[in-house]
């Protein structure tokens, strides 16, 4: 990636701000508050359009134009919204083409947002129209730092199944395939009799009785993807025709969020932002930030990068929402950016009193500034600044973890060998096993740079192209060492079975071959020779090369090898048949030692390194630092202490 262009010096503070939702009094207590708190940015304008554009061609600046006056004045700096997140009533009523249509043929009305086709030209007329206005008016304005071009594109609307969109696909499939056989070839279409003879032929994969044609669906993710990616570029173009600030959007590289590729849309950001919030659907809502930080970092090619969203305190929009304990929102904060953020934003600024997420956490939460919540902002705030001199710095990491939405949405197909398995908890799995034994790890595409890694782990890649199955193998072949947990190097890019056994791509690699697959019913574990316990999944395996480290003792596999070890070059590469905790394996190969719930990473640049420690458990944490701690100033001795709940980062001295 090209060097970052990040809006704002040092460690910045961040929000969102509607101001559409209150008086302009509220407006002036709201910059003389955020200067209390130390707020650097503010992202206005997300959902601006209706009060913008209140009818058809009529439009009304002078709320905004006071908005960024007050900021400005504020010494605050802008992120400015294109407006364009979501299309006002007008629009939908006067075109109601433009609205969303599910995979059932049924069209999502307005009344919540983004509803609008990703492959709309009418849409997209009248949304380039404002963002020119919006870039005209205020593309040089003092105050701008950067651009938001609409808002986390494809959080509802990534799928559209409209005859617009139908459209649009076979033009990106003839885009692809050119000659109608070379598709009919890619996706097997001579099973179930779906042979096509023209591409007007072709549809989106709409409802259907039976299973639908799996090559087709990804190819569906994949065009879904870039069309929203086209609607970025588009609204970008227009901004730089008027302005130089640096143009962006927030990813949503968040557990729940799947439809779009970044590893496709990160080299045309400026600055990479990422929206997190924790999920405590899930076992571990901290490891998958720390997972989430990791691959944001990935996506900006290890440069810093925002946290452009997180909630204060609770979301509202899971099934039961859970507040922060005192000092969580900190070490969450510092989580990010101990992993690469060198700016730290929520949503949003003041909580409101109406609309669908008057229950979601502020900064100024409704209760006012008398309130644990406000004072956790004004702490995080003098961290922020006191640790400033840590922007621009790298994060250090020697492990590296392979992700791909192409196997997220390829191995998550409708027929598979069992429901059970689903890719994001594979890659959790695999990466909180490396958190756990203190290993920083950069989480970067497939086909990346592997040669500066001491381990590189391959979590579920189900599909994987020839060229990054062998830069795989040549990192291995030139010392490097691999683990390859199961279900990986299935399919090709078409979602073409590799035949020959299981795993296809990385047969060789790992000197087995495996006959079937025999996946464990919810609930049932087997024991394996190693002393571990193995869940979700077995399989027929033999080695050719390999060494076997642990077989199952019992369940449908008893005697068959479950984890293998392979020399392959100057290289080893395991295989993992088996769900199973990956800590014994990965200690063995690293050498690490358990740090358990407190993070220690390290960030450094121009001869500086900074060491962060965040203790997400009650007992104290102590590893070895020499220096600074930036947050209380204290000299640290050879020995740092930080107790259950706190945070350190210390500027590091040779000892
Ligand atoms: C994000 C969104 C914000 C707000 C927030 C609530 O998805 O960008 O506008 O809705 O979630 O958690
Ligand atoms: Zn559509």
């Amino acid at each position: 990636m090209k060097h970052v262009r990040m809006p704002v010096p040092g460690v910045s503070l961040g929000c969102d701000y509607n101001p559409e939702q209150w008086s302009p009094d509220v407006w002036r207590e709201d910059v003389a508050l955020m200067r209390q708190a130390g707020v650097d940015l503010v992202a206005v304008n997300i959902f601006g359009w209706s009060n913008l554009e209140p009818s058809p061609g009529e439009y009304r600046f002078d709320d905004l134009d006071e908005v960024v006056e007050l900021l400005h004045a504020g010494g605050i700096k802008l992120n400015l919204g294109t407006g364009t997140s979501s299309p006002p009533p007008w629009l939908t009523t006067l075109h109601p083409e433009v609205l969303p249509v599910a995979a059932d043929g049924t069209t999502r009305f307005p009344g919540g947002r983004q509803a609008w086709c990703p492959s709309s030209p009418v849409f997209r007329e009248r949304a380039l129209d404002l963002v020119g206005r919006v870039a005209r008016r205020y593309g040089d304005h003092p105050a701008l730092a950067l651009w938001h071009v609409s808002n986390e594109l494809g959080c509802h609307n990534a799928l559209c199944y409209c005859e617009t969109s139908a459209e649009a696909f076979r033009n990106w499939l003839r885009g692809r395939y050119r000659k109608i056989e070379t598709l009919n070839a890619a996706w097997g279409t001579s099973f179930w009799s779906q042979r096509y003879g023209d591409w007007s032929e072709i549809q989106p994969p709409r409802l259907a009785l039976s299973l639908r044609n799996p090559a087709q669906i990804v190819d569906f993710h994949r065009f879904s993807s870039d069309e929203l990616l086209g609607h970025y570029r588009a609204e970008a173009a227009v901004l730089r025709e008027h302005s130089e600030a640096p143009v962006t959007t927030n990813f949503m590289v968040t557990a729940h969020i799947r439809n779009l590729d970044y590893w496709s849309w990160a080299p045309e950001m400026d600055v990479i932002a990422n929206d997190h919030y924790l999920d405590h659907r899930l076992g571990d809502p901290v490891a998958e930030l720390s997972f989430a930080a990791d691959l944001t970092r990935g996506l900006a090619g290890g440069r810093p990068w925002m946290l452009m969203e997180q909630a204060a305190g609770a979301v509202n929009w899971q099934p039961h929402n859970l507040t922060k304990a005192p000092g969580e929102m900190i070490r969450n904060s510092l989580t990010h950016v101990a992993r690469g953020a060198d700016s730290v934003c929520f949503f949003q600024w003041r909580a409101s009193a109406q609309g669908a997420e008057k229950f979601h956490s502020a900064l100024l939460p409704h209760a006012g500034t008398d309130t644990l919540a406000w004072r956790e902002v004004l702490r995080l705030s003098g961290i922020l600044d006191r640790i400033g001199e840590v922007a621009g710095t790298e994060v250090e990491a020697d492990t590296a973890l392979l992700f791909s939405w192409d196997s997220w949405w390829s191995a998550e197909g409708e027929a598979r060998p069992s429901q059970a398995v689903t890719y994001l908890d594979q890659v959790h799995a695999a990466h909180r096993a490396l958190r756990e034994l203190g290993a920083t790890t950069d989480v970067i595409a497939p086909g990346a740079d592997l040669s500066r890694y001491r381990l590189v782990v391959v979590p579920c890649l189900y599909m994987v192209s020839d060229t990054d199955a062998q830069a795989i193998a040549d990192y291995v072949a030139g010392g490097g060492r691999v683990v390859v947990t199961f279900f990986s190097g299935i399919v090709d890019e078409r979602d073409r079975i590799r035949l020959g056994g299981y795993p296809g791509a990385f047969r060789d690699l790992l000197g087995v071959v495996a006959e079937e697959f025999a996946p464990l019913l919810p609930g049932m574990s087997v024991s394996l020779s190693n002393g571990g316990t193995g869940t979700l999944w077995t399989e027929r395996l033999r080695v050719t090369t390999a060494t076997v480290e642990a077989e199952y003792l019992d369940g449908p596999m008893p005697g068959i090898p479950a984890i293998t070890r392979n020399q392959y070059g100057d290289g080893l590469a395991w295989y993992v048949a088996t769900k199973t905790d990956l800590s014994d394996l990965l200690r063995t190969i690293t050498g690490a030692r358990q740090t358990g719930q407190a993070e220690i990473v390290r960030r450094t640049g121009d001869g500086r390194g900074y060491l962060f420690v965040i203790n997400h458990g009650t007992d104290p944490v102590e590893c070895p630092a020499t220096g600074h701690d930036l947050i209380t100033g204290q000299a640290v001795d050879g020995l740092l202490r930080v107790e259950g709940g706190g945070v350190a980062v210390v500027r590091e001295e040779a000892p």
